[in-house]
């Protein structure tokens, strides 16, 4: 079996104007790892994120993702249409405001086996199957499989947009702050079925968070950002539990104030 990771991101730099949004980001994600990206507002987790999706254009570096028929390709120098192809097969993305990552005027269950149809499913009764199984495993009543996400409650469509984003069993999982804008039980529950869902499904993932609750159970790796830079990177509990750089003890020593 060949060793190569998933992403390979080198020298990963964009600049909006004279703002350096994220400068010289370098890493490598391995198939089934979970890398956590951590910082105070406007360090570039989003920046960082749309890139690596190929939502936005870096101005500098390379992402380089594993494609398993050619090996490692620049995510770049695909064509649009086959950009647009590993969005919709290959990776998911769990928005931060569901309104971005879901059809609110379609019902939940066609948010939901929109994705499988787009993996070559044609079968109706086979995939509407599917989706209330989905449904069910994110704990949506599976009454509501007709009702519109705009009938939901926030954290009903934060589940929405997760079975959305892995029931076609994606290889590759960017999430930005997950359970942002939900109140903490909700929070909780939701972190606790994302653990088991990524853990289960196997799926590489990228998650950017302010909330270091959120990486502490969900991620293997940590990178912690300031300013658009990469200041520390390592195992999570390494660096939650004796951070090096002087921005990160002071990230986690804030944390624990609260
Ligand atoms: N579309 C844009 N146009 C101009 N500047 C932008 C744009 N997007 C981001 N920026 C700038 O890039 C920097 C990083 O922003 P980014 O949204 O990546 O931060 P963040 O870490 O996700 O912050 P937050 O935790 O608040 O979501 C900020 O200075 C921001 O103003
Ligand atoms: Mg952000």
């Amino acid at each position: 079996m060949t060793e190569r990771p998933i992403l390979r991101v080198r020298g990963l730099t964009r600049l909006y104007g004279r703002t350096v949004a994220c400068r010289n980001v370098s890493f490598d994600l391995w198939p089934g790892e979970v890398l956590g990206v951590v910082g105070e507002s406007g360090a570039g987790k989003t920046t960082l994120l749309k890139c690596l999706s190929a939502q936005v254009e870096p101005t500098d570096g390379t992402i380089e993702y594993d494609t398993r028929a050619d090996g490692l390709v620049d995510v770049f120098a695909l064509s649009e249409p086959a950009r647009r192809m590993l969005l919709r097969t290959d990776w998911g993305i769990v928005h931060q405001n569901p309104r971005d990552g879901l059809h609110m005027g379609v019902s939940a269950g066609g948010n939901v086996g929109e994705r499988l149809m787009a993996v070559g499913a044609r079968h109706y009764g086979n995939i509407r199957s599917e989706v209330l199984d989905w449904l069910d495993r994110v704990e949506i009543d599976t009454g509501r499989i007709d009702d519109r996400p705009d009938t939901f409650s926030g954290g009903m469509q934060q589940r929405v947009q997760i079975a959305r984003n892995l029931i076609s069993r994606p290889r590759l999982l960017f999430l930005d702050e997950p359970t942002g804008g939900l109140d903490v039980s909700v929070q909780a529950r939701l972190l606790d079925l994302l653990r088991q869902l990524v853990a289960s499904t196997g799926v590489a993932a990228i998650v950017v968070t302010h909330d270091l609750g959120v990486v502490r159970l969900l991620a293997h790796r940590l990178m912690v950002m300031r300013g658009g830079e990469v200041v520390e990177h390592g195992l999570t509990d390494q660096v939650l539990d004796d951070p090096q750089h002087a921005y990160s003890q002071l990230l986690v020593s804030s944390i624990l104030q609260v």
